[in-house]
């Protein structure tokens, strides 16, 4: 039976592994979105059918029936909580969802490589030594995402200080956790197999590896998390794609393998945005030198002007060109509707309109694009940071909606904490509104000299009460 099923379910892998690369191309533009986010799921369901298909003809213990039925509890009961959690989840608290599931790949990865190592199939028993050595280093990759995820969610939850938590000599503890595994698992690899030497470097590693991830999580301070899930979510990756050779699974292999480069790429991408090392953030220091939550709030002095809805429509309703640079507060209002019906009614108006966004605007990479095309604002005026920052001068309103961070010209200045970070040079255009609630900071805990320019006016209050107000007062 399993002969018979060989052929066909690697055909079917090797098309889910080309829906898969399809996906990823497909999800990095906004046109094409929607089709590569059909054509992962598409993969997803085509291996899903081809690996259980594998799975009911494979298992001489259990009999047909009996694994039917196993499988589909499991799908059941993971469906109904993947189910809860998905529509119970606000768009702000997507990096802890997914921090979570990181986590979860993480410590399937761990189980599998015990199970394998207790009763291996015929091909991995095959492998000798090699298959130890595979089970090792998925235990130990599935072990530091598992509770480094862990850690992740909760410092984005709040649950534990966002401050980074240091031991002293930290970086010592990491080198010391790597050297010990590494000697481990030269130990793990060369003892008899199943013997008690061999459990107690396996678990003593597993354990040294939660320790290491919580470790390597706590040193990084609760601002930079978003990138820290990031790295996990390549790290899940790697971890998945060890337990493909585990359990001899191409298909595995490749998709971790994606998910891995990927999420390193990301991560990467995310940390040139923010002018941050990836090395530093790999290596569990980043954020400790500068942008947390916790950073200190520059002192700026200056007046603030403070205008209405009524007189931001009529300075609209009098402009040729107008940007809008959103940001995370356009997400927590969720702003997004009344801004497009103020896009529409300032382009039937005759009104230039663009949007400028920052690559780390938001909290997720693609934030304000995904909210933008949920509110239907058509996609070539989305324009990216590179595209505008030059044009700024030829702009008459630029409209800062719950955008902080990436609007602030204290990066330009040597000494600031978030010195170096490229930023929308909105100030540069002739007049700016900045839409927020209060005067608080932004993500990086700097107060915002652009506030206190004299071509700046501030509208106060949530984003899509001003934004609805002023669309009621447009002409
Ligand atoms: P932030 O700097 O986080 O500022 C958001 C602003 O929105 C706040 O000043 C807040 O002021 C305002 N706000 C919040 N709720 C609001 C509401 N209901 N109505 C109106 N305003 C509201 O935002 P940003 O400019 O998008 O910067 C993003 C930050 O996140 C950057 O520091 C970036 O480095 C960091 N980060 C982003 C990512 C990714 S991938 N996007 C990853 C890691 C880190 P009030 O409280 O006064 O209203």
């Amino acid at each position: 039976m399993t002969e018979i099923l060989a052929q066909p379910v690697t055909l079917s892998y090797l098309a889910a592994a080309a829906l898969f690369v399809l996906a990823c191309s497909g999800l990095s533009k906004h046109r094409t979105a929607v089709a590569g986010n059909i054509a992962g799921a598409l993969g997803m369901a085509v291996a899903c059918g081809a690996a259980i298909a594998l799975a009911l003809a494979s298992d001489p213990t259990h009999g047909i029936v009996a694994t039917a039925i196993l499988i589909a509890l499991a799908l059941s009961i993971g469906a109904v909580i993947g189910l809860a959690a998905a529509k119970r989840v606000a768009m702000t608290g997507m990096p802890q969802l997914i921090a979570i599931l990181n986590g979860l790949v993480g410590l399937a990865a761990v189980l599998v490589s015990y199970n394998s190592y207790i009763a291996p199939d015929a091909s991995s028993a095959a492998l000798g030594r090699f298959h130890l050595g595979e089970v090792f280093l998925s235990a130990f990759v599935g072990a530091v995402t598992f509770t480094g995820s862990v850690v992740a969610g909760m410092k984005l939850e709040g649950r534990l200080p966002g401050r980074p938590l240091m031991l002293p000599g930290h970086n010592w503890w990491n080198l010391g956790a790597l050297v010990a595994s590494v000697v481990l698992g030269a130990i793990f690899v060369s003892v008899p197999e199943g013997s008690w030497a061999s459990w107690l470097c396996l678990v003593v590693m597993t354990l040294i590896a939660c320790a290491f991830g919580v470790h390597l999580v706590l040193a990084i301070g609760g601002g930079d998390m978003p990138v820290v899930v990031s790295i996990m979510n390549s790290y899940s990756g790697w971890a998945s794609a060890f337990t493909g050779f585990l359990v001899n699974n191409d298909l595995l292999i490749i998709t971790g393998a994606l998910v891995g480069s990927s999420g390193a790429y990301l991560s990467y991408l995310m940390c040139k945005a923010m002018n941050r090392s990836f090395i530093s953030v790999l290596l569990g220091g980043f954020g400790t030198d500068a942008t947390t939550a916790t950073a200190p709030v520059g002192d700026v002095d200056g007046e603030i002007r403070e205008t209405s809805p009524g007189r931001v429509a009529r300075m609209l309703s009098a402009s040729k060109r107008v940007l809008i640079a959103p940001g995370y507060g356009m997400a927590v209002a969720q702003a997004q509707y009344p801004i497009a019906s103020l896009v529409q009614h300032l382009r039937k108006a005759g009104v230039e309109v663009v949007f400028g966004i920052h690559p780390v605007a938001g909290r997720l990479p693609g934030h304000m694009n995904v909210l933008l095309a949920e509110a239907k604002v058509p996609y070539d005026i989305v324009l990216e940071m590179d595209e505008v920052n030059d044009d700024f001068a030829s702009v008459d309103v630029v409209l800062v909606i719950g955008a902080n961070d990436t609007v602030n010209p204290a990066a330009q200045e040597p000494g600031s904490p978030i010195a170096g970070m490229p930023v929308l040079r909105v100030w540069e255009a002739d007049k700016v509104v900045v839409f927020k609630r209060s005067m608080a900071a932004g993500y990086a805990g700097v107060q915002n000299p652009l506030f206190f320019k004299e071509n700046t006016t501030m509208l106060f209050g949530d984003a899509k009460d001003t934004v609805e107000a002023i669309v009621a007062k447009m002409p």
